[in-house]
């Protein structure tokens, strides 16, 4: 028999936001490793511990607990000077005492890519992505170009000079034809220099950590970011990140084997939202979405936008869930559906007057889709400290079973608050006992 791993991949199955990081910060308990494997600090994960809210962009959701390894994989785009800042405001929360690593093949975001965004961004006019403006594409842009400088790179100061100032000429050449100022090597340069101590002793090859983790029989969580729908392959292109946030891509994100993924878990919001542009079949504006909007607090936690809001769609979940191997979903903000008359949930889309189950992949076909909907009765009594499935309202738990229904994978957990303790085991995720099992 092959041997069983003990991980669990943490994905998001719409366009962000799911709740991610409530659901990795609550599974984290006696876990050995958080990897954070895809994205950057256009990531904002909050969570709620005892009242108090904490916001990560860069780092892996485990950073509370000193017992776990975090790990910053080779898939991510990070920024130091950005990473510094949400290390310093975590320290003024009282959070000092952590275990932080970069993989050394990370790639850095430097502030030409972060310039860059805006430029690209405002020169598409109507068709812009409303990217977070964090430089993520960019930066990928360059990792792929094989222009793009790693962290082992950093290390190196002849050699990241030599980079850096070839890419700064070949960046201050597109920055003049925007019309835009030339950067300054030097200024950049020195910035850069006088945090490398800052970070070095954090750059380590993460991949070797991770692999004698999961070989070693300890428990590992893989925190995604982003969510499938804005994947740079399976998501709704052009209005999507530039890396994939689907447990399929964590192998090459963080350089372990396939088989080492035991379980894949969707993070799945009862109903949808979405930041930024494109396509939304099940989108709505009216008393209904301000209601979601204001209950759910569904502002952006990178950026504050308002989130767009629709009701659930099962084509999207389902789609998420095949590209990305769903063995089970969490349910979450269920309980900021409290008091709604109705709900909706849709099961397939009509496109060119033909029905189907499928997203599809042109832009324009998914702008013209219109939901069929399956309407469901709503439930009145507040769920937000219910214990057990069985403790919810009937159409509270109608609404659940039509959900797992139309996706097809079952639901493992339920999320009732922003609180650890507002989380409801349906199916227990890890079943052998961890290194840092008590
Ligand atoms: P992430 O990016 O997937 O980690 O999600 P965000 O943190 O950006 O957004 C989720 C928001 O919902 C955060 O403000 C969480 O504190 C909050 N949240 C998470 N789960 C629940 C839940 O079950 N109910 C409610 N009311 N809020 C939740
Ligand atoms: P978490 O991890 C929601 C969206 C942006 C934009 C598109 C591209 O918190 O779920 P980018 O800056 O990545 O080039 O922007 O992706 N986006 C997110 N939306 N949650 C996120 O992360 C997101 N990260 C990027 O709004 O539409
Ligand atoms: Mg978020």
């Amino acid at each position: 028999m092959s041997k069983k791993y003990n991980s669990i991949s943490i994905v998001g199955s719409q366009w962000g936001d799911e709740g991610k990081g409530k659901i990795t910060n609550y599974l984290s308990k006696n876990i050995d490793m958080v990897v954070r494997y895809q994205g950057g600090n256009n990531a904002g994960h909050s969570i709620v511990i005892k009242e108090k809210r904490y916001t990560l962009h860069s780092i892996p959701s485990g950073i509370f607990d000193p017992n776990i390894r975090n790990i910053m994989s080779n898939g991510m785009v990070i920024n130091p000077i950005a990473l510094l800042k949400e290390l310093s405001i975590l320290k003024k929360q009282g959070i000092d005492k952590y275990q932080l690593f970069i993989s050394d093949r990370a790639h850095i975001v430097m502030p030409y890519h972060i310039l860059l965004d805006e430029i690209y961004e405002n020169s598409k006019g109507k068709d812009k992505i409303g990217t977070t403006k964090k430089g993520i594409g960019p930066a990928y842009t360059d990792k792929s170009s094989r222009i793009g400088i790693r962290f082992v790179d950093f290390l190196d100061d002849e050699l990241f000079k030599k980079i850096l100032k070839n890419n700064i000429k070949n960046k201050n050449k597109i920055f003049k034809s925007y019309g835009e100022m030339e950067i300054s090597f030097n200024k950049i340069y020195n910035q850069y220099k006088k945090i490398r101590n800052e970070i070095e002793h954090m750059i380590v090859d993460t991949s070797i950590m991770v692999y004698e983790a999961l070989e070693n029989g300890e428990k590992v969580l893989f925190e995604g970011a982003q969510g499938v729908l804005l994947c740079l392959d399976h998501g709704t292109f052009p209005f999507v990140t530039s890396s994939s946030p689907t447990s399929s891509s964590i192998p090459v994100n963080v350089g372990i084997p396939i088989h080492m993924i035991n379980k894949s878990l969707g993070i799945v919001k009862a109903y949808s939202t979405r930041v930024g542009t494109g396509g939304f079949p099940t989108e709505f504006n009216n008393k209904i979405s301000d209601f979601i909007r204001n209950v759910g607090n569904e502002y952006g936690t990178t950026t504050g936008r308002p989130r767009r809001v629709g009701w659930f769609d099962a084509c999207l979940v389902r789609h998420a869930a095949r590209v990305s191997g769903f063995t089970d979903i969490t349910i979450t903000l269920l309980d900021v559906l409290t008091g709604l008359d109705t709900l909706k949930i849709a099961t397939s889309y009509i496109i060119n007057n033909k029905e189907t189950k499928y997203v599809p992949a042109s832009r324009k076909d998914f702008n013209e889709a219109k939901p069929v909907y399956v309407e469901l009765k709503g439930w009145k009594k507040d769920i937000s400290n219910v214990k057990s499935f069985d403790e919810l309202p009937l159409n509270a738990k109608k609404y659940l079973k039509a959900i797992e229904k139309h996706v097809g994978v079952k639901i493992s957990q339920l999320s009732v608050g922003p609180e650890k303790n507002q989380t409801i085991d349906i199916n227990e995720m890890f079943n052998n006992k961890g290194k840092n099992d008590k």
